[in-house]
């Protein structure tokens, strides 16, 4: 009988080789190969003597019961879900270790289970005694919960089969499960994509909704089970800065509802808090008056969020300066320092640019542009903005300020949140409403806004640096180059 060949698999990515290598060829990251027995416990001679059933074809046009949804309970959840678990559906939960992922979902099955639904807790990484502790701390030791530590995949599915199918079950993590269907160690590619295969056959069979937890790596992906990304209907990711009490729930990958939407909560000595207006945190602990942050009027899938962006942008002492961003894409910073240096004049070669989003948030959308632009120009003339105003318009590369979506929406938000003026893309004027209650300042090109705020740029309140301080207010670095 000829012997199986050996199989490595990369532990980063899940591509197989059948030698061993330093780099995976596939994801280009190195020492990520594991020896690891096949998928495929049963022999191949075995396997092929079993012959195809036949299964009955549907039509298109057929009557499907649609996507019945049990929601959680909790606002946040379900806005990220797109309305709740989905019958049959397994979701991936990710998130670096300490976020709260565990606490999360102890309260999303408590609530299920308080309404009256059917809720498994499986933990494969902490004892019984230890999730009740937790349960405890958030005051939900009552909830009828059913609770276990386990890992096998085969003992767990054979467990639940019995009684009433439950409705939602949580895998907490999918790393600490195995099945013995393969051979490869716990943790491994191989078994976690085994293992993720086997409960979402159960969850398809049984009607039952699974949430499955996965550890993050520290760029950012789901550690190993890149492969279970593809398998499951939905991928959440809970992110937060480690230092901050803001967590962000956000959906990669959702085949029932949207993936712009976020979920904010707060993580307090009681659990997670839900955020509803997400535009109050982020403001509430603004730094008035001071050069280098601007307001951004974003929108996170259906709903606005009102953010503070800031802006430091110091003389360099290194060859090349420093670029740092945290909360936005570095490629759109540089995008940005090129524009304003090519267009308006901004020599900002000799400058350290630091950026950061306040709150935690990471913001994707190009309409970001302005606000970070008058953040930097801020910054760099001294110049602080108006308190009351905010800022969005996404920039081109010829240095134009470009219309941008939900004009109405931004504005409804900051007059709520009482602003009294927007900053806004000259074509923008069109869609905001006669009654916005705000001042509408619209710019044309990048090149105004610059000349606006350096115009405005105030010498540092008097007795501590004056002659620093007038360099700053006759901004050189702003005259525009003839030519
Ligand atoms: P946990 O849910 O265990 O994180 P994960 O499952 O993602 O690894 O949460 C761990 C952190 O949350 C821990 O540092 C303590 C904090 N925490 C609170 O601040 N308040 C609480 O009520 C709970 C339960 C946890
Ligand atoms: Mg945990």
């Amino acid at each position: 009988m000829a012997k199986a060949s050996p199989s490595f698999v990369c532990q980063n990515c899940g591509a197989a080789f059948n030698r061993w290598q330093g780099k995976c060829e596939s994801c280009g990251e190195w020492n990520t190969l594991v020896e690891e027995a096949g998928d495929s416990a049963v022999p191949v001679s075995i396997r092929a003597k079993r012959r195809g059933r036949p299964f009955k074809l549907e039509s298109l046009a057929g009557k499907s019961v649609d996507a019945p949804r049990l929601p959680s309970g909790m606002a946040e959840l379900d806005r990220v879900t797109g309305g709740g678990f989905v019958r049959g559906s397994v979701l991936l939960v990710g998130g670096d270790p300490g976020i709260g992922k565990s606490t999360l979902l102890t309260q999303a099955t408590s609530l299920m289970a308080r309404s009256g639904h059917r809720a498994v807790y499986i933990s494969g990484e902490e004892a019984v005694a230890q999730v009740r502790l937790r349960a405890e701390r958030l005051g939900l030791a009552s909830a009828p919960v059913e609770l276990a530590a386990e890992t096998s995949v085969e003992d767990i599915i054979a467990t639940l089969s019995e009684g009433a199918t439950p409705r939602l079950i949580v895998i907490d993590s999918i790393q600490t499960m195995w099945t013995d269907t393969v051979e490869s160690a716990p943790g491994t590619v191989t078994q976690v994509r085994a293992s993720a295969q086997a409960l979402i056959r159960f969850a398809k069979k049984s009607g039952a909704a699974i949430i499955l937890v996965g550890h993050v790596t520290k760029d950012g992906q789901i550690a190993g089970p890149r492969v279970v990304e593809h398998m499951v209907d939905a991928v959440l990711s809970f992110e937060g800065e480690g230092s901050q009490q803001f967590r962000i729930l956000r959906a990669v990958k959702n085949r029932f509802g949207p993936t712009d939407e976020i979920g904010v909560f707060e993580m307090t000595g009681l659990g997670l808090r839900e955020v509803a207006n997400p535009s109050e945190l982020f403001l509430s602990e603004r730094d008035l008056g001071s050069p280098g942050t601007a307001v951004f009027a974003g929108i996170e899938g259906t709903r606005p969020v009102l953010v503070e962006l800031q802006a430091l942008v110091a003389p360099t002492t290194l060859g090349t300066p420093r670029r740092a961003v945290v909360g936005w894409d570095s490629a759109r910073l540089s995008m940005v320092l090129a524009v304003l240096e090519a267009h308006c004049g901004v020599k900002l070669s000799g400058y350290d640019v630091y950026f950061n989003v306040a709150g935690g948030l990471r913001i994707n959308e190009p309409a970001a542009d302005l606000a970070a632009a008058a953040a930097l120009v801020s910054s760099l003339a001294n110049s602080p903005l108006p308190t009351d105003a905010v800022y969005f318009g996404e920039i081109s590369l010829s240095g134009a300020v470009r219309p941008v979506a939900q004009t109405a929406a931004r504005l409804k938000e900051a007059a709520k949140l009482g602003f009294a003026r927007a900053i806004l893309p000259e074509t923008a004027r069109g869609d905001a409403p006669s009654d916005a209650g705000m001042a509408l300042q619209t710019v044309g090109g990048l090149t105004s806004l610059v000349a606006d705020i350096a115009a405005r740029g105030t010498p540092r309140p008097a007795g501590r640096d004056t002659a620093s301080s007038e360099k700053n207010a006759t901004p050189a670095r702003f005259r525009r180059q003839e030519g």
